[in-house]
Protein backbone atom coordinates (compact mmCIF):
# COMPACT_ATOMS: atom_id res chain seq x y z
CA UNK A 1 0.00 0.00 0.00
CA UNK A 2 1.15 3.24 -0.70
CA UNK A 3 2.37 5.96 2.27
CA UNK A 4 -0.40 7.93 1.43
CA UNK A 5 -3.17 5.16 1.79
CA UNK A 6 -1.65 4.39 4.80
CA UNK A 7 -1.57 7.70 6.42
CA UNK A 8 -5.38 8.20 5.52
CA UNK A 9 -6.23 4.87 6.60
CA UNK A 10 -4.27 5.48 10.01
CA UNK A 11 -6.50 8.63 10.30
CA UNK A 12 -9.61 6.95 9.97
CA UNK A 13 -9.05 5.45 13.76
CA UNK A 14 -7.09 8.01 15.01
CA UNK A 15 -8.12 11.18 14.30
CA UNK A 16 -7.85 13.62 17.19
CA UNK A 17 -11.04 15.64 18.11
CA UNK A 18 -10.32 19.40 17.73
CA UNK A 19 -12.87 21.82 17.89
CA UNK A 20 -11.84 23.43 14.32
CA UNK A 21 -12.26 20.44 12.95
CA UNK A 22 -15.81 20.27 13.17
CA UNK A 23 -15.95 23.57 10.41
CA UNK A 24 -14.94 24.63 7.24
CA UNK A 25 -14.86 28.22 7.84
CA UNK A 26 -11.84 30.09 6.84
CA UNK A 27 -11.93 32.14 9.91
CA UNK A 28 -11.81 29.47 12.34
CA UNK A 29 -9.19 27.27 10.37
CA UNK A 30 -6.89 30.79 9.83
CA UNK A 31 -7.33 31.40 13.60
CA UNK A 32 -6.58 27.75 14.80
CA UNK A 33 -3.76 27.76 12.63
CA UNK A 34 -1.94 30.95 13.80
CA UNK A 35 -2.08 29.82 17.12
CA UNK A 36 -0.74 26.71 16.20
CA UNK A 37 2.60 27.40 14.40
CA UNK A 38 5.15 27.40 17.01
CA UNK A 39 2.91 26.44 19.45
CA UNK A 40 1.50 22.82 21.00
CA UNK A 41 -1.97 21.53 20.25
CA UNK A 42 -2.17 21.40 24.07
CA UNK A 43 -0.56 24.56 24.56
CA UNK A 44 -2.55 26.20 21.49
CA UNK A 45 -6.32 25.08 22.37
CA UNK A 46 -7.32 27.00 25.47
CA UNK A 47 -6.12 30.19 23.26
CA UNK A 48 -8.10 29.24 20.35
CA UNK A 49 -11.92 28.41 22.72
CA UNK A 50 -10.60 32.07 23.96
CA UNK A 51 -10.26 33.88 20.73
CA UNK A 52 -13.14 32.02 19.30
CA UNK A 53 -15.62 32.70 22.26
CA UNK A 54 -14.79 36.38 21.99
CA UNK A 55 -14.09 37.04 18.64
CA UNK A 56 -16.86 34.39 16.69
CA UNK A 57 -16.03 36.06 13.63
CA UNK A 58 -13.39 38.14 12.11
CA UNK A 59 -15.66 41.26 11.91
CA UNK A 60 -15.33 40.99 16.37
CA UNK A 61 -11.65 40.45 15.48
CA UNK A 62 -11.31 43.50 13.33
CA UNK A 63 -13.16 45.62 15.85
CA UNK A 64 -10.98 44.56 18.76
CA UNK A 65 -8.16 46.79 20.01
CA UNK A 66 -4.35 45.78 19.71
CA UNK A 67 -4.03 45.86 23.49
CA UNK A 68 -6.95 43.66 24.19
CA UNK A 69 -6.03 41.47 21.53
CA UNK A 70 -2.23 41.08 22.52
CA UNK A 71 -3.53 40.54 26.02
CA UNK A 72 -5.62 37.75 25.16
CA UNK A 73 -2.65 36.39 23.49
CA UNK A 74 -0.25 36.71 26.38
CA UNK A 75 1.75 33.62 26.93
CA UNK A 76 1.74 32.47 23.71
CA UNK A 77 4.99 33.82 22.80
CA UNK A 78 6.23 35.36 19.45
CA UNK A 79 3.83 38.19 19.72
CA UNK A 80 3.91 39.28 15.91
CA UNK A 81 1.68 36.59 15.23
CA UNK A 82 -1.16 38.32 17.26
CA UNK A 83 -0.63 41.94 15.94
CA UNK A 84 -0.21 40.39 12.16
CA UNK A 85 -3.78 38.75 13.17
CA UNK A 86 -5.19 41.96 13.54
CA UNK A 87 -4.07 43.52 11.17
CA UNK A 88 -5.22 41.08 8.43
CA UNK A 89 -8.41 40.81 10.36
CA UNK A 90 -8.89 44.59 9.64
CA UNK A 91 -7.92 44.48 6.44
CA UNK A 92 -10.59 41.47 5.11
CA UNK A 93 -12.76 43.61 6.95
CA UNK A 94 -12.10 46.49 4.78
CA UNK A 95 -10.75 45.23 1.71
CA UNK A 96 -13.42 42.36 1.25
CA UNK A 97 -16.24 42.81 3.43
CA UNK A 98 -15.08 39.81 5.34
CA UNK A 99 -14.80 37.04 3.30
CA UNK A 100 -11.52 35.48 3.08
CA UNK A 101 -9.61 34.97 -0.58
CA UNK A 102 -10.48 31.64 -1.39
CA UNK A 103 -7.17 30.17 -3.18
CA UNK A 104 -3.23 29.38 -2.21
CA UNK A 105 -2.33 32.56 -4.38
CA UNK A 106 -4.70 35.17 -3.03
CA UNK A 107 -4.35 33.22 1.05
CA UNK A 108 -0.46 34.09 0.72
CA UNK A 109 -0.81 37.63 -0.03
CA UNK A 110 -2.29 37.89 3.42
CA UNK A 111 0.13 39.69 6.63
CA UNK A 112 1.31 36.75 8.64
CA UNK A 113 0.34 33.97 6.20
CA UNK A 114 3.27 31.95 4.97
CA UNK A 115 3.17 29.19 2.77
CA UNK A 116 2.54 26.86 5.98
CA UNK A 117 -1.18 28.85 6.66
CA UNK A 118 -1.90 29.55 2.92
CA UNK A 119 -1.57 25.75 2.36
CA UNK A 120 -3.38 24.54 5.24
CA UNK A 121 -6.84 26.85 4.91
CA UNK A 122 -7.27 26.30 0.56
CA UNK A 123 -6.63 22.61 1.39
CA UNK A 124 -8.92 22.46 4.69
CA UNK A 125 -11.20 25.09 3.16
CA UNK A 126 -11.29 25.39 -0.12
CA UNK A 127 -9.96 21.65 -1.04
CA UNK A 128 -7.32 23.18 -3.03
CA UNK A 129 -4.46 20.29 -3.78
CA UNK A 130 -1.19 21.99 -2.18
CA UNK A 131 0.75 20.34 0.08
CA UNK A 132 1.25 21.74 3.70
CA UNK A 133 4.48 21.49 5.78
CA UNK A 134 5.41 21.26 8.99
CA UNK A 135 7.76 20.50 11.84
CA UNK A 136 5.61 16.96 11.85
CA UNK A 137 5.47 16.62 8.10
CA UNK A 138 8.89 17.56 7.58
CA UNK A 139 9.62 14.90 10.53
CA UNK A 140 7.59 11.96 8.67
CA UNK A 141 8.88 12.27 5.39
CA UNK A 142 12.48 12.32 6.01
CA UNK A 143 12.31 9.60 8.22
CA UNK A 144 10.24 7.55 5.43
CA UNK A 145 12.30 8.72 2.86
CA UNK A 146 15.53 8.92 4.16
CA UNK A 147 16.46 12.24 3.27
CA UNK A 148 19.21 13.91 5.62
CA UNK A 149 18.90 17.81 3.43
CA UNK A 150 18.45 20.29 6.49
CA UNK A 151 14.71 21.22 6.83
CA UNK A 152 15.32 24.92 8.03
CA UNK A 153 17.21 26.06 4.52
CA UNK A 154 15.48 27.09 1.19
CA UNK A 155 16.90 23.68 -0.50
CA UNK A 156 15.12 22.13 2.28
CA UNK A 157 11.84 24.11 1.72
CA UNK A 158 11.93 23.08 -2.20
CA UNK A 159 12.96 19.45 -1.94
CA UNK A 160 10.17 18.35 0.61
CA UNK A 161 7.88 21.00 -0.67
CA UNK A 162 7.75 19.05 -4.23
CA UNK A 163 7.64 15.52 -2.64
CA UNK A 164 4.65 16.57 -0.32
CA UNK A 165 3.01 17.60 -3.66
CA UNK A 166 3.43 14.61 -5.06
CA UNK A 167 2.38 12.60 -2.30
CA UNK A 168 -1.04 14.28 -2.36
CA UNK A 169 -4.02 11.89 -2.98
CA UNK A 170 -6.22 12.35 -5.49
CA UNK A 171 -9.12 14.16 -3.25
CA UNK A 172 -9.90 15.01 0.36
CA UNK A 173 -6.51 16.96 0.32
CA UNK A 174 -7.16 18.75 3.71
CA UNK A 175 -8.23 15.66 5.29
CA UNK A 176 -5.08 14.45 4.05
CA UNK A 177 -2.74 17.44 4.92
CA UNK A 178 -4.05 16.87 8.90
CA UNK A 179 -3.61 13.15 8.50
CA UNK A 180 0.24 13.36 8.40
CA UNK A 181 0.16 16.31 10.89
CA UNK A 182 -1.75 14.20 13.17
CA UNK A 183 0.58 11.22 11.76
CA UNK A 184 3.96 13.14 12.96
CA UNK A 185 2.45 14.38 16.41
CA UNK A 186 1.26 10.85 17.53
CA UNK A 187 3.22 7.83 15.77
CA UNK A 188 6.14 9.46 14.37
CA UNK A 189 7.14 10.89 17.35
CA UNK A 190 10.23 13.24 17.86
CA UNK A 191 11.76 11.24 20.58
CA UNK A 192 11.15 7.44 21.17
CA UNK A 193 8.60 6.74 18.01
CA UNK A 194 6.90 3.32 18.67
CA UNK A 195 8.31 1.64 15.35
CA UNK A 196 7.37 -1.58 15.86
CA UNK A 197 3.53 -0.56 15.76
CA UNK A 198 3.93 2.02 12.76
CA UNK A 199 1.64 1.06 9.37
CA UNK A 200 4.81 2.74 7.74
CA UNK A 201 7.44 0.38 9.08
CA UNK A 202 7.71 -1.63 6.49
CA UNK A 203 9.41 0.44 3.99
CA UNK A 204 10.73 3.10 6.45
CA UNK A 205 14.38 4.24 5.41
CA UNK A 206 15.16 5.43 8.68
CA UNK A 207 14.03 2.26 10.58
CA UNK A 208 16.09 0.31 8.09
CA UNK A 209 19.42 2.56 8.31
CA UNK A 210 19.43 3.38 11.79
CA UNK A 211 18.36 7.21 11.12
CA UNK A 212 15.11 7.16 13.02
CA UNK A 213 17.09 9.70 15.77
CA UNK A 214 18.68 11.49 13.61
CA UNK A 215 16.00 12.52 10.91
CA UNK A 216 15.01 15.65 10.31
CA UNK A 217 18.28 17.52 9.84
CA UNK A 218 18.28 20.73 11.09
CA UNK A 219 20.91 23.48 10.79
CA UNK A 220 21.74 24.57 14.14
CA UNK A 221 21.93 28.38 14.78
CA UNK A 222 24.34 28.78 17.25
CA UNK A 223 24.17 32.72 17.59
CA UNK A 224 21.93 33.01 21.04
CA UNK A 225 22.40 36.55 22.07
CA UNK A 226 22.72 37.24 25.62
CA UNK A 227 20.59 40.02 27.03
CA UNK A 228 20.45 41.95 30.47
CA UNK A 229 17.14 43.35 31.39
CA UNK A 230 16.69 45.33 34.85
CA UNK A 231 13.18 45.75 35.19
CA UNK A 232 12.52 48.92 37.52
CA UNK A 233 9.86 48.58 39.44
CA UNK A 234 9.01 52.15 40.72
CA UNK A 235 6.26 51.94 43.86
CA UNK A 236 4.94 54.97 45.45
CA UNK A 237 3.73 55.25 49.09
CA UNK A 238 -0.28 54.61 47.92
CA UNK A 239 0.58 52.26 45.62
CA UNK A 240 1.43 53.08 42.14
CA UNK A 241 3.92 52.11 39.74
CA UNK A 242 4.84 52.89 36.07
CA UNK A 243 4.35 50.89 32.94
CA UNK A 244 5.94 51.64 29.71
CA UNK A 245 4.55 49.88 26.13
CA UNK A 246 7.38 48.37 24.15
CA UNK A 247 7.54 50.16 21.09
CA UNK A 248 10.69 49.80 19.39
CA UNK A 249 11.56 46.80 16.41
CA UNK A 250 12.19 44.05 18.98
CA UNK A 251 10.39 41.18 20.99
CA UNK A 252 7.72 41.96 22.63
CA UNK A 253 7.16 44.68 20.57
CA UNK A 254 3.91 46.71 21.62
CA UNK A 255 3.40 44.47 25.13
CA UNK A 256 4.04 46.84 28.61
CA UNK A 257 6.58 46.08 31.04
CA UNK A 258 8.44 47.98 33.70
CA UNK A 259 10.86 51.14 32.51
CA UNK A 260 13.65 49.24 31.42
CA UNK A 261 17.17 49.28 32.03
CA UNK A 262 19.52 47.08 29.39
CA UNK A 263 23.51 46.14 30.37
CA UNK A 264 25.85 44.38 28.76
CA UNK A 265 26.51 42.50 31.47
CA UNK A 266 24.75 40.96 34.63
CA UNK A 267 24.90 43.99 37.26
CA UNK A 268 24.80 44.52 41.16
CA UNK A 269 23.09 46.94 42.83
CA UNK A 270 26.46 49.75 42.83
CA UNK A 271 27.00 49.58 39.14
CA UNK A 272 23.46 49.83 38.22
CA UNK A 273 23.55 53.00 40.65
CA UNK A 274 26.18 54.11 38.46
CA UNK A 275 24.67 53.14 34.79
CA UNK A 276 24.30 56.43 33.15
CA UNK A 277 21.00 55.44 31.17
CA UNK A 278 19.68 54.79 35.29
CA UNK A 279 20.90 57.93 36.52
CA UNK A 280 19.47 59.73 34.05
CA UNK A 281 16.16 58.33 34.18
CA UNK A 282 15.81 57.63 38.03
CA UNK A 283 18.37 59.07 39.67
CA UNK A 284 16.21 61.73 41.04
CA UNK A 285 14.19 59.16 42.58
CA UNK A 286 16.71 57.49 44.00
CA UNK A 287 16.19 57.10 47.81
CA UNK A 288 16.52 53.18 47.96
CA UNK A 289 16.95 50.58 45.69
CA UNK A 290 16.37 46.65 46.64
CA UNK A 291 17.00 43.60 43.98
CA UNK A 292 13.47 41.48 44.29
CA UNK A 293 14.65 38.56 43.25
CA UNK A 294 18.02 37.30 44.71
CA UNK A 295 18.25 34.69 41.60
CA UNK A 296 18.22 36.05 38.14
CA UNK A 297 15.46 34.99 36.09
CA UNK A 298 16.25 33.17 32.71
CA UNK A 299 14.37 32.95 29.88
CA UNK A 300 15.04 31.54 26.57
CA UNK A 301 13.60 32.46 23.43
CA UNK A 302 14.08 31.29 20.20
CA UNK A 303 17.15 32.96 19.30
CA UNK A 304 17.99 35.01 22.67
CA UNK A 305 18.80 33.84 26.67
CA UNK A 306 17.00 37.06 28.56
CA UNK A 307 18.84 37.42 32.35
CA UNK A 308 16.13 39.13 33.90
CA UNK A 309 16.61 41.05 36.95
CA UNK A 310 13.60 43.30 38.71
CA UNK A 311 14.46 46.18 41.16
CA UNK A 312 12.23 48.09 43.66
CA UNK A 313 12.40 51.66 43.89
CA UNK A 314 10.53 53.33 46.63
CA UNK A 315 9.18 56.67 46.02
CA UNK A 316 7.46 58.91 48.50
CA UNK A 317 6.82 61.77 45.80
CA UNK A 318 3.71 61.56 43.25
CA UNK A 319 4.99 59.55 39.72
CA UNK A 320 3.50 61.45 36.77
CA UNK A 321 1.25 58.78 34.62
CA UNK A 322 1.47 56.34 37.36
CA UNK A 323 -1.33 53.58 37.69
CA UNK A 324 -2.69 51.41 40.60
CA UNK A 325 -0.48 48.62 41.27
CA UNK A 326 -3.63 45.96 41.09
CA UNK A 327 -4.06 47.18 37.52
CA UNK A 328 -0.88 45.65 36.18
CA UNK A 329 -2.38 42.77 35.56
CA UNK A 330 -5.05 43.89 33.09
CA UNK A 331 -2.21 45.30 30.85
CA UNK A 332 -0.75 42.77 27.91
CA UNK A 333 2.22 41.94 29.28
CA UNK A 334 5.21 39.61 28.26
CA UNK A 335 4.36 36.37 30.62
CA UNK A 336 7.99 36.58 32.63
CA UNK A 337 6.12 39.90 34.06
CA UNK A 338 3.10 38.73 34.77
CA UNK A 339 4.31 35.48 36.05
CA UNK A 340 6.37 37.92 38.70
CA UNK A 341 3.35 40.59 39.51
CA UNK A 342 1.61 37.35 40.29
CA UNK A 343 4.28 35.96 42.74
CA UNK A 344 5.26 39.13 44.14
CA UNK A 345 1.77 39.89 44.65
CA UNK A 346 0.97 37.20 47.10
N1 LIG B 1 -0.86 21.38 13.74
C1 LIG B 1 -1.22 22.59 13.32
N2 LIG B 1 -2.38 22.56 12.64
C2 LIG B 1 -2.75 21.27 12.62
C3 LIG B 1 -3.85 20.60 12.06
N3 LIG B 1 -4.79 21.25 11.38
N4 LIG B 1 -3.90 19.27 12.23
C4 LIG B 1 -2.95 18.65 12.91
N5 LIG B 1 -1.90 19.21 13.46
C5 LIG B 1 -1.80 20.53 13.32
Amino acid sequence: MDFNLRVAEWYRSHKRPLPWRESKEPYKIWLSEVILQQTQIKQGLPYYLKFIKKYPSVFELAKASEDEILKNWQGLGYYSRARNLHTTAKHIVDKFDGIFPNSYKDLIKLKGVGDYTASAIASICFEESVAVLDGNVYRVLSRYFGIHTPINTGKGFREFKTLATKLLPLSQFGDYNQAVMDFGAKQCKPVSPDCRKCTLSEKCIALSDGFVKTLPIKIKNNKILKRYFNFIILKTINNRTILEKRLQKDIWKELYQFPLIETKVSITKKSLILNDDFKSRFGNKLKSIKLLNSKQIIQNLSHQKLHIKFWEIQIDKKLKNSIDWKQTKSYALPIVIAEFINNFSK
